[in-house]
């Protein structure tokens, strides 16, 4: 779906919880589908099937939701000072700019708060939206959730000197 509107952002709010869940559950099955199994796909979406847990983890973290003309689309989050843990876009609402005006923002906020670098454990399917934003993988890891083995790459982006995080407004 192609909105004009620009991608607004605001803090995560506890009642979001259920659609922030369902925008991460579609993400996965729709995004990563050409670099995950099913099953895998099903093991990491298994992270939002408790609720309360999952809306625990966004709201311990410096979590930001994305909208477009009013409606939640997209949400990222920085964990502790320089850790990016989740970064998920719907996918009716992908290529509008959503994951970089999110992106932008934790970059901003980590290099406020005196961060030199980001990282990201990135999905294949994302490292190069990571890669285009300036992320270098550093190292390839297997994480294994619900028994199943999943890959992704941790990628490095220095703030020093950059702490807009290349995004002028
Ligand atoms: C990765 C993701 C967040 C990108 O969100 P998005 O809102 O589509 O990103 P943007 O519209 O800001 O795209 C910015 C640029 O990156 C490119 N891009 C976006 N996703 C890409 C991908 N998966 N692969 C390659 N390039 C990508 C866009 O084409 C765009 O390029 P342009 O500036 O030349 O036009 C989204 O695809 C997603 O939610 N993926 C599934 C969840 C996931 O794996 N999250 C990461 C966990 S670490």
């Amino acid at each position: 779906m192609n909105s004009n509107a620009k991608p607004a952002l605001r803090p995560y709010l506890p009642e979001d919880a259920e659609i922030a869940a369902a925008i991460f559950v579609a993400s996965i099955e729709q995004l990563a589908a050409d670099d995950y199994s099913e099953d895998q796909q099903d093991a990491w979406a298994s992270a939002a099937e408790d609720l309360e847990k999952f809306s625990a983890r966004l709201g311990g973290q410096l979590t930001l939701l994305a909208t477009l003309d009013g409606a939640p689309v997209g949400f990222a989050s920085l964990k502790g000072a320089d850790h990016i843990d989740m970064l998920y876009v719907h996918p009716d609402y992908t290529g509008q700019s959503v994951g970089t005006t999110l992106i932008d923002a934790l970059e901003k906020l980590a290099g406020a708060r005196g961060a030199t670098k980001l990282t990201v454990d990135a999905s294949d399917n994302a490292a190069e939206f990571f890669t285009r934003r300036g992320y270098i993988a550093t190292q390839r890891n297997t994480v294994t959730i619900n028994g199943e083995w999943l890959a992704n790459t941790s990628m490095t982006k220095t703030l020093a000197g950059d702490a807009s995080g290349g995004a002028e407004q």
